[in-house]
């Protein structure tokens, strides 16, 4: 496959950056998105040009590194994958492909298309744990849960914390992210005694990381790789007032 990529070259986070057109002339279908920015990385170098940074980790899409917005959609146009499983047969020879950095004022730019992420740690060192005693691996299979609840929490626990949610929002609002993190421990016994805390703790910090409010448009639940369903926003607006009520 012949291709013509349109690229974000942004030295670091204090210079204009600029779009740069790359021909990748030689790409096979079997290859991943990444693989393919590999191999026009190999030809940049033996140029003497400076490589396209770009950020990975697993290439497995379960560590939630890769993000790139590709054709203005985050992790590019199959739904429920990461840009790292996406692969080159997506796409038709001759195609022209613009590939950007995650859009989100909270998320600055590094370099060309890598992004700090740091504000999503913040959330989740904010309340997004368990941090009472829940005795060990016996008493945890010991307590009675219900398939359904099980469930709810497993579907929430999927997420990966990418944060495509948020850059593909209008709005850069990382409830889905949030939410997540609230309904993965609301549905199980060892969050509870923290439930209150915990989500009046992360929305704060959600906000005060400039993140915007959720507007239910749902480009979020669109573009997340873990189909994780808006069901998490509801329960953490639900969660939030309730502890408003208890005074949390
Ligand atoms: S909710 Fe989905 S899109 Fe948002 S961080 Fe988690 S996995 Fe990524
Ligand atoms: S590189 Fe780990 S999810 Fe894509």
């Amino acid at each position: 496959m012949k291709l013509k990529l349109h690229v974000w070259r942004q030295k670091d986070g204090n210079s204009p950056g600029q779009m740069v057109t790359y021909d990748a002339p030689d790409v096979s279908p079997d290859m991943s998105f990444l693989e393919m920015l590999d191999e026009v990385n190999e030809g940049l170098i033996a140029k003497g040009e400076e490589p396209i940074a770009f950020d990975h980790d697993c290439r497995e899409g379960i560590c939630g590194m890769c993000s790139l917005m590709i054709n203005g959609e985050a992790h590019g146009p199959e739904r429920g994958t990461t840009t790292c499983q996406l692969h080159m047969r997506k796409f038709k020879s001759g195609d022209e492909i613009t590939i950007e950095p995650w859009r989100a004022h909270a998320f600055p730019i590094i370099k060309d298309l890598v992004t700090n992420r740091g504000a999503f740690d913040r959330i989740v060192a904010a309340g997004g744990f368990v941090s009472v005693r829940t005795g060990g691996t016996p008493d945890g299979n010991a307590i009675p849960i219900s398939k359904e609840e099980a469930d709810l929490s497993m579907d929430a626990a999927a997420c990966i914390g990418c944060g495509a949610c948020a850059a593909a929002c209008p709005n850069a609002s990382a409830m889905l992210f949030v939410g997540a993190l609230v309904s993965k421990f609301k549905h199980l016994p060892q969050g509870q005694a923290e439930r209150d805390r915990r989500v009046s703790n992360m929305v704060a910090q959600h906000d005060a990381e400039g993140f915007g409010n959720c507007r239910n448009v749902r480009e979020c639940e669109a573009v997340c790789p873990k189909e994780i369903s808006i069901r998490v926003i509801a329960e953490t607006y639900r969660d939030y007032a309730r502890a408003k009520l208890h005074g949390k």
